[in-house]
C-alpha cells in the first residue's frame, strides 16, 4: 500500500477543504440550530465533482480512486458533517450502487444527474423493526407480471426529504428468507410514495432524516437492481463500501475537532502562559493525534483495497468502528480542552461531539462491524 499521495490526491483534498471553509462553514451552525439541509452547498458540490467522485465520466462521475473519496470526505467533514453524510450516501451507497449493479439503461437514466448534484439519491434499508437484523425485512413488493407492487415503510432514511431518487430494499418472497429479497430504483413522485415524519436529532441536525412510506407504489419490473433474489447482497456490498466513507466522516469529525483544540490551546492563556504549555493538554493533543493518525490508515487501507478490487469487507468494518470510536474520544477532549467555551456552540466542538455519535450507529453500529471482523476471521 502506496503511504504518499499522487499530485492530483493533493489538489482533490485542497478543493475539498477550500470549498468547507468557503462554503460550508459561515452557515453550519445556524444550519445546526434550525435543521436546515444544505441544498444550495450540495448543489455546488455537485458542480464540484463532490457528488459523483468515482464514477465512470461516461456516466457524470468524476473517475476518480476510492482514496481520493476518503481525503475528500474528510476535509468536508472537518466543517459539516451534515453536508459529508448526504455526500457519502449519494456517492457510495446510490452511485456506486446503481454504476455496480444496475443496468445500463438506468444507470444512463440517474448518473448524469446524482453525480452532478441536480438529484440527489436516497437509500432505503431500515424499517421500524429492521436496523441492525436487516433480513427482517417487512416492506414488501409484490411481483404482478410486468410490475412489482411496493408497500411498506422505512426508518431514519438520511436525505429522505431531499432526494428524488430512492434505491428502496423490500421483501419479494418471505419463503425464501435473505434471497427472496430485491432492490429497487424508485422515484418520489410516483403515485403512493410519500415522504413522513423529519427526525429530531441530537446530531447532524443539517442533514434531513425521515421515513418514507409505500402504499401500492407501482415499480416497473426494470427497476429492479440484479438478478431476482440479489437485493440483500446488494445491500450489504453497498454498505460494505458506504463504510469507508461514514469511517472517514468519523476521521473527519475527528481531525477538525482536533485542529480546533490545537488553535484554541496556543491562543488561550492561564496560569500566566499559553495552555499548549501545560502537560495536561500536550498530552490529551499528543492522544488525539495519534488515534486520529491510526484512524486514517485505517479508512486508507480499506479504500486502497477496494481500489485494488481486494476484499475490502473486514478493512471498511475496522476502519468504521476504530474510526467512529476515535471521533468520539476525541472530540469529546476537545471539548474538554476548550473547558467552558467548548461547550457552548460558538466554539463548534459540542456540535462535532455530538454529529460524532452517530457514527458508531449508522451504516452499522459497531457491534454489527464487530460481527462482520469476527466472521472474516473464520472465513
Ligand atoms: N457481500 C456479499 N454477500 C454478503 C455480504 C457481503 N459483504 N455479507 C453477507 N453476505 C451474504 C452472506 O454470504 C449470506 O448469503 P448466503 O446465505 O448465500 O451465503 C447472506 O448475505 C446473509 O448473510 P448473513 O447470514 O451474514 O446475514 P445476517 O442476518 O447474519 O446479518 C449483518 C449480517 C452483518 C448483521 C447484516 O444484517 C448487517 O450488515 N446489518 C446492519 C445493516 C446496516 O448496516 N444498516 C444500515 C442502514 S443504511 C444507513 O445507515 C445509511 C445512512 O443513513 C447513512
Amino acid at each position: 500500500m502506496q503511504l504518499d499521495f499522487t499530485e492530483e490526491h493533493e489538489m482533490i483534498r485542497q478543493a475539498a477543504r477550500d470549498f468547507a471553509r468557503n462554503q460550508l462553514l459561515p452557515g453550519v451552525i445556524e444550519r445546526d440550530n434550525h435543521q436546515k439541509f444544505p441544498a444550495d452547498e450540495i448543489k455546488m458540490m455537485g458542480e464540484l465533482g463532490l457528488m459523483g467522485m468515482m464514477v465512470n465520466p461516461k456516466y457524470g462521475g468524476g473517475g476518480m480512486d476510492t482514496i481520493s473519496y476518503v481525503l475528500a470526505m474528510e476535509e468536508i467533514s472537518k466543517i459539516d458533517a451534515s453536508a459529508s453524510v448526504c455526500m457519502s450516501v449519494n456517492n457510495s451507497l446510490v452511485c456506486w450502487g446503481i454504476e455496480s449493479f444496475a443496468s445500463e439503461e438506468l444507470k444512463m437514466r440517474y448518473l448524469p444527474d446524482l453525480t452532478a448534484g441536480r438529484k440527489i439519491g436516497a437509500f432505503c434499508l431500515s424499517e421500524p423493526e429492521a436496523g441492525s437484523d436487516a433480513t427482517s425485512q417487512r416492506t414488501t413488493a409484490l411481483d404482478m407480471g410486468d410490475h412489482y407492487l411496493l408497500n411498506g415503510t422505512k426508518n431514519w432514511i438520511t436525505n429522505g426529504n431531499s432526494a428524488s431518487v430512492y434505491i428502496v430494499i423490500a421483501q419479494t418472497d418471505v419463503d425464501k428468507g435473505h434471497r427472496g429479497i430485491n432492490a429497487f430504483i424508485v422515484e418520489r413522485d410516483w403515485p403512493g410514495f410519500q415522504v413522513g415524519k423529519k427526525e429530531d436529532k441530537m446530531g447532524i441536525r443539517g442533514s434531513d432524516t425521515h421515513s418514507i412510506m409505500f402504499t401500492d407504489v407501482k415499480v416497473p419490473k426494470s427497476h429492479r437492481i440484479g438478478e431476482d433474489g440479489f437485493g440483500f447482497k446488494f445491500a450489504m456490498k453497498v454498505l460494505s463500501g458506504g463504510r469507508i466513507g461514514i469511517a472517514a466522516q468519523a476521521l473527519g469529525i475527528a481531525s477538525g475537532a482536533y485542529e480546533l483544540s490545537v488553535q484554541y490551546a496556543r491562543e488561550r492563556k492561564a496560569f500566566g502562559t499559553e495552555i499548549m504549555n501545560h502537560q495536561a493538554i500536550q498530552f490529551k493533543l499528543a492522544d488525539m493525534a495519534t488515534e486520529i493518525e491510526a484512524a486514517r490508515l485505517l479508512c486508507l487501507k480499506a479504500a486502497w483495497l477496494k481500489d485494488q478490487h481486494l476484499d475490502y469487507d473486514s478493512a471498511s468494518a475496522q476502519a468504521k468502528l476504530f474510526a467512529s470510536s476515535v471521533a468520539m474520544k476525541v472530540t469529546t477532549e476537545a471539548v474538554q480542552v476548550h473547558g467552558g467555551y467548548g461547550y457552548v456552540k460558538e466554539y463548534h466542538v459540542e456540535r462535532l461531539m455530538r454529529d460524532a455519535k452517530i457514527t458508531q450507529i449508522y451504516e452499522g453500529t459497531s457491534e454489527v462491524q464487530r460481527i462482520v471482523i469476527a466472521r472474516s476471521l473464520y472465513k
